[in-house]
């Protein structure tokens, strides 16, 4: 099986440090991503998985071998970079062909006039030329084959690109930001053939982005890294709806989750903004910032007031950006396509959130649970039985 497994890597450049002991554990035939803004270690991350860069300590093993001392060559997994790396000189077919060329073929065999004479060098062409058309196959570059890379749009450069490291079979696909050079468009469409190609081939995939509505839609988990760390690694509605701190809950979700001081009072009862909710922090009490998704306020006759700046009507969803009227916070609100003449012609709005979606951090940034009122009050009545209270 072709998992690959991280093991406290460290990795510095001089005095900086850029990996701090990342440990990961990716599932054989899963698509993975590893998000964070740009300078947060990803690159290099990928590289030393490739061989590319040599940790400074740690492990890497992949397909169950450790593979730390193994140079690039000999780790069987092949990278997809975000310029393509294409020969421009040589045509599709060749670029595709090329890994298998080097494999199979001599120096001698690959000259142009010389290799015709080794007896079997016919037949080792023919079959690579089968294997090169069956990977343009599945990406749809069958007609291009005779083409230069000069001659290709964005797009189908790094189709070529895939081809190239899909004839060789890799235990491993590293991907580097492959979409980051194509127009918006192009890039949504490419996900999704990246998606469909990863479910057909199969194999195990590391996605490289600084873009977490990328690495959200296309993959079974992400790795969120900041600093050199990996924050939280989980299925990307973990990581959304259950944020490990506050720094990855600020970092998913497009439009950015609001954020809002608030207080655990008596009994660890939150409030918002001065305004009580109905949540609870069992045994917590003082200052924590409070975390709601724009989606997750609602209007409300009781709550929180705002005053609308500007509203957006994209169609499937209102976005009303806000100030609360005491702190002025800027606030983001998502609303369904039906609050449009409501949020465009009032100044202000009271806003609640849903009940069980507030997510609460405390000073050092860490994720406090939540209980609703409800469930304390059944804990306080059960106090004997010390039931660990579900939270929400
Ligand atoms: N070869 C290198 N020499 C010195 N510093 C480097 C080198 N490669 C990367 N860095 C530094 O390491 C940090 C992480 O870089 P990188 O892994 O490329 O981040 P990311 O891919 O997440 O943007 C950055 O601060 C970068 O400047
Ligand atoms: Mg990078």
């Amino acid at each position: 099986m072709a998992g690959i497994v991280l093991d406290r890597i460290e990795k510095a450049f001089g005095e900086t440090r850029v990996l701090k002991g990342v440990s990961l554990g990716f599932d054989a035939g899963a698509f993975v991503s590893l998000v964070g803004p740009s300078g947060c270690g990803k690159t290099t991350l990928l590289r030393i998985i490739a061989g590319l860069e040599r940790a400074d300590a740690g492990m890497v093993s992949i397909a169950g071998r450790d593979v730390t001392g193994l140079r690039a060559a000999d780790r069987d997994v092949a990278m997809v970079f975000q310029n393509y790396a294409l020969y421009p000189h040589m045509t599709v077919e060749q670029n595709m062909a090329l890994p298998l060329v080097m494999r199979r073929l001599s120096a001698v065999e690959r000259a142009p006039f010389l290799g015709r004479l080794v007896s079997g060098t016919g037949e080792r062409r023919t079959a690579i030329k089968a294997e090169v058309a069956e990977a343009a196959k599945l990406l749809s570059i069958g007609h291009l084959m005779e083409r230069r890379p000069g001659q290709l749009s964005g797009g189908q450069r790094q189709r070529v690109a895939l081809g190239r490291a899909i004839v060789r079979h890799p235990k491993a696909f590293l991907m580097d930001e492959p979409l980051s050079n194509l127009d918006a468009a192009l890039r949504h469409d490419m996900r999704r053939e990246l998606v469909d190609l990863h479910k057909r081939v199969g194999v195990t995939t590391v996605y490289v982005t600084h873009d977490q509505a990328e690495a959200m839609t296309m993959s079974d988990r992400v790795a969120v890294m900041l600093g050199g760390n990996v924050l939280q690694f989980g299925s990307p509605r973990e990581v959304y709806e259950q944020p490990a701190t506050i720094e990855v809950a600020k970092f998913i979700g497009s439009p950015r989750i609001n954020i809002l001081p608030g207080e655990a009072g008596a009994e660890g009862r939150i409030s918002v903004v001065g305004a009580a909710t109905d949540a609870v922090a069992p045994r917590t009490t003082g200052k924590l910032d409070i975390g709601i998704r724009p989606e997750h306020l609602v209007i409300a006759d009781d709550g929180l007031a705002i005053i609308v700046r500007h509203v957006e009507f994209l169609g499937s969803e209102v976005l009303v950006y806000a100030r609360d009227t005491s702190g002025g916070d800027h606030l983001t609100v998502r609303l369904d396509p039906q609050a449009w003449e409501r949020a465009a012609s009032h100044e202000t709005l009271t806003v609640a959130p849903q009940p069980g979606k507030l997510l609460a951090f405390d000073a050092a940034g860490n994720r406090v649970g939540l209980i609703s009122t409800e469930t304390a009050a059944q804990v306080q009545a059960h106090v004997p039985s010390r039931r660990v209270p579900r939270y929400v």
